[in-house]
């Protein structure tokens, strides 16, 4: 999707269809009346074309709420899309995300192959004017994602221009800089979902790894993909305990990216302060589980199918990476993936099986894990990946995991879970969040929950029983990240669309990626 910023007068804008959003106005409180929908933009032809299905209840600029209008009068546009951004008290930067996507949701299937979206006029403390432009057009290209790579009735019905009309006033740089940003956030959100949807087959461990190195290679990124001999060569017992029954070769992917001008050892922090700080290096480790069948504790036939998604958090952690090369922050990161199959088989690893996770410092000894379920495998190949992070010398982790059924439970499909075990690392994320639009919801961790998975036999077991499992999980992880600033995201019940929303695709929701990205540019 071509994607560029016009400064021109609304009603000279030669385009298929200019989009404008209008808001629900508050009822009056002293007459109780109800006002008609406000548009958000002051022009007055605009307005004179809105104005017939404003007043008469047509339009009630309900959130992501669309309504299409014909040869406009006094517009040079051929159709006038009125996009509704709910109750105004309500109206936020996410407010318009969605009704941009739900605008380019509204064009694909009728042949309209380009839009221009009128940025909104009134409220700029609410919706300042590059905000909303890299927000509109990150919704934008969420919008424009479908899952069809593998259907023959695909019509390549991408939207090929998007043109934000801005006002003539404008600070014309910082809004040209914040639509490149939109561009590669909801371009790098869209290369973690088409890998979240690609089948099992078709996306083994080790083609996850050629496409990393392919996306390495592209945004100029630091990329080793490793495989079986490394993780014997690291001693990653638990990694490779997932892996050992699978025909597929396992992958380490390894990304680096370097900003320019920040060494190793002490530099100036970014913000200028806390000089004597030690460049922080943030690790970021995602699951990778190509397809999980839960091994010899198999799951259920009934929606095993859906395990194709359980790499999602890698995925997030490949588009991150991906948005970091190009944005390029002041701050050293790591990406890394531990990707494999977990299936059944004469090689697979059995309920009550004792394994040695990877030692944090060779020769030491690593952590000894007792098996009581083998599906309880994302924790395994995580375990290994953080220690490795740790071990390369990630100063801050963040991991990304489709780990448990239970996390879905506590919290639906509506909030995802995540847990710190550092306040500071924790308040910094959700002023990312606030940037990203993302849901995430802090669950507690605990020294009570961490006893639940003690093991007679080894050091620790891989489940911790029915109560509280995704603090269970939650707390397995900790107990490799030890004292490492570190956030887990628990993505399971959110990394797929289950019900298409206007704004969105049924399928891979790509989530996770902007909300690392903020907190690694929050450095
Ligand atoms: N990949 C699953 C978790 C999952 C469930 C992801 C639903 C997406 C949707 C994970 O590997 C798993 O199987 N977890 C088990 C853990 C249990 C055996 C302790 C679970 O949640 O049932
Ligand atoms: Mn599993
Ligand atoms: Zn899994």
């Amino acid at each position: 999707m071509k994607t560029e910023l016009s400064f021109a007068p609304l009603a000279a804008i030669q385009t298929e269809l200019l989009a404008v959003l209008a808001a629900d106005a508050q009822t009056s409180q002293e007459s109780g009346a109800k006002p008609q929908p406000v548009l958000l933009s002051a022009d007055p032809v605009l307005q004179a074309a809105a104005n017939a299905v404003l007043s008469n209840g047509e339009f009630k600029a309900a959130a992501n709420e669309i309504l299409l209008l014909h040869a406009p009068a006094g517009l040079a546009a051929r159709r006038l899309l009125l996009v509704g951004l709910g109750k105004q008290s309500k109206i936020n930067l996410n407010s318009l995300r969605n009704a941009a996507g739900a605008a380019i949701r509204f064009l694909k299937p009728r042949a309209i192959r380009e839009l221009t979206l009128v940025l909104p006029e009134s409220n700029p403390q609410i919706l300042p004017h590059a905000a909303s432009v890299r927000t509109a057009v990150e919704g934008a290209f969420i919008g424009d994602f479908d899952p069809d790579t593998y259907r023959s009735d695909r019509r390549d019905q991408s939207i090929q221009s998007l043109t934000l009309a801005a006002p003539a006033a404008a600070d014309r740089a910082a809004l040209q800089t914040a639509c490149a940003e939109g561009v590669i956030v909801g371009e790098s959100q869209n290369f973690a979902r088409t890998l979240v949807n690609e089948p099992g087959n078709k996306l083994t461990p080790t083609i996850l790894g050629q496409r990393a190195a392919q996306m390495a290679a592209e945004v100029g990124l630091h990329c080793e993909v490793h495989s079986t001999e490394k993780l014997h060569e690291l001693n990653m017992g638990a990694f490779w305990s997932v892996a050992q029954g699978s025909a597929e070769p396992p992958a380490l992917i390894v990304l680096r990216y370097e900003p320019q001008g920040v060494a190793d050892g002490p530099v100036l922090h970014p913000t200028g302060k806390d000089p004597s700080a030690e460049a922080p290096l943030l690790g970021l480790v995602g699951k990778g589980i190509t397809f999980d069948s839960g091994g010899i504790s198999i799951k259920p036939s009934d929606n095993m199918d859906k395990m194709k998604y359980d790499m999602a958090g890698g995925a997030a952690m490949l588009g991150a990476m991906r948005a970091i090369a190009l944005l390029k922050p002041r701050v050293r990161v790591l990406g890394i993936v531990c990707a494999a199959e977990n299936m059944p088989s004469g090689t697979a690893q059995k309920p009550g099986d004792l394994q040695t996770a990877m030692p944090l410092a060779p020769g030491k000894p690593g952590k000894t894990i007792e098996i009581i379920n083998t599906d309880a495998e994302g924790r395994l190949v995580l375990a290994d990946g953080l220690t490795y992070a740790r071990q390369l010398g990630a100063t801050h982790l963040i991991d990304a995991a489709t780990l448990t059924g239970a996390c879905v439970v506590a919290l639906g499909m509506i909030n995802a879970g995540a847990f710190a075990n550092n306040d500071q690392t924790w308040a910094q994320f959700e002023t990312a969040l606030a940037v990203s639009g993302e849901k995430f919801w802090r669950l507690p961790l605990g020294d009570e929950y961490a006893d639940m998975i003690k093991s007679d036999i080894g050091d620790i077991k891989n489940t911790g029983g029915r109560w509280g499992g995704a603090i269970t999980a939650a707390e397995f992880l900790h107990a490799f990240a030890e004292d490492t600033p570190w956030i887990h995201l628990d993505i399971a019940g959110v990394a797929w669309v289950e019900d298409s929303k206007p704004y969105i695709a049924k399928g891979p929701s790509g989530v996770a990626v902007r909300s690392i990205l903020e907190w690694v540019r929050s450095f």
